[in-house]
């Protein structure tokens, strides 16, 4: 399904790479092989969504992208190391992703760990690299590593439920920890750039939260439906381990309708920002239509 030219897509598939570039260069000193695993996941494609929920948030409020793209790098680097560790042998075990071979295929075990840890420690550089005000500064920092914990905490709680079998509620839990919060953070660094008000924040933080688990329902749906050469990562790896998910629980047309409710709640959640939220809503309807 292709994005518009004009979407918060495009204008993240545009700003990313080149800032991620610049900002990488020589960040890992002499350690060559692990600056190249660190490039290599973060480099390697993407969608770049929490870019462009970054972005969208801040346009919602009427800032523009420049004031916007030391978070946007900051939370597209935790993603990147999110996948890198998610990908290892100790957790999913893929081999695959966006269409290449893991980190830890390409590379090592070893310098996969690592440059995991890389990337989660120069986000929190990159964010504080920015002319925004200290205060903001510090708010963001905060954001960021928060959502950062409740990350590996759902990531923990995915691990533990593998063949568990869990019920709706601590699905939910796992699923809004794991990928939820690093999505309601991209909003939220994106209004604090913008200098959103308390309302705006209160609006901007429902839909991020509706939209976020929308976004890991509609993951697990792929893992089922999806193609493999089109997901870029392997399709039936959720069955093969066993894991929790919601077409697992639910079943399939139950799982896409939850998604389907969960966007429209989202949706309505913008409705107080009027017209220059609706690069957002656009952006909420390609999430849970995509096809990788
Ligand atoms: C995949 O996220 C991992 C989840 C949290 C579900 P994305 O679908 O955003 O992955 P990329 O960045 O586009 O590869
Ligand atoms: C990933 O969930 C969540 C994080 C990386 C934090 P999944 O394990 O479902 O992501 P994919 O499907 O491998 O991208
Ligand atoms: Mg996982
Ligand atoms: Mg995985
Ligand atoms: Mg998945």
């Amino acid at each position: 399904m292709p994005t518009p030219d004009d979407s918060l897509l495009a204008l993240a598939r545009q700003r990313l790479p080149h800032a991620l570039d610049t900002f990488l260069t020589g960040r890992a000193g002499p350690a060559e092989r692990l600056a190249a695993a660190a490039r290599y996941a973060a480099m390697n494609g993407g969608k770049r969504v929490r870019p462009a929920l970054v972005y969208g948030a801040a346009r919602a409020v009427g800032a523009g992208p420049e004031q916007a793209d030391p978070a946007a790098i900051a939370v597209e680097l935790i993603h990147c190391y999110s996948l890198v560790h998610d990908d290892l042998p100790c957790m999913d075990d893929d081999d695959l992703r966006r269409g290449l071979p893991t980190c830890h295929k390409a590379f090592d075990e070893a310098t996969a760990l690592l440059a995991g840890d890389l990337l989660q420690s120069l986000a929190f550089v990159a964010l504080t690299d920015s002319l925004l005000p200290a205060s903001a500064i510090a708010a963001q920092v905060r954001v960021l590593a928060e959502a950062g914990a409740h990350m590996a905490a759902g990531q923990a709680l995915d691990l533990a439920a593998e063949g568990q079998g869990l019920g709706v509620e601590a699905l939910e839990q796992i699923h809004r920890h794991k990928t939820g919060a690093l999505i309601r953070a991209a909003v939220a660094l994106g209004a604090i750039a913008g200098g959103a008000s308390a309302d705006q924040r209160v609006a901007l933080d429902r839909f991020a939260d509706r939209l976020g688990l929308a976004f890991q329902v509609h993951d697990d749906v792929l893992d089922v439906i999806g193609d493999t050469a089109r997901i870029g990562k392997p399709a039936g790896s959720d069955e093969a381990r066993a894991k929790s998910t919601y077409p697992a629980l639910l079943g399939l047309q139950a799982a896409q309708a939850l998604a389907s409710r969960l966007h429209d709640e989202a949706v309505a959640a913008l409705a107080p920002l009027g017209e220059a939220a609706a690069p957002l809503r656009e952006l909420a309807d390609f999430l849970v239509a995509r096809d990788h």
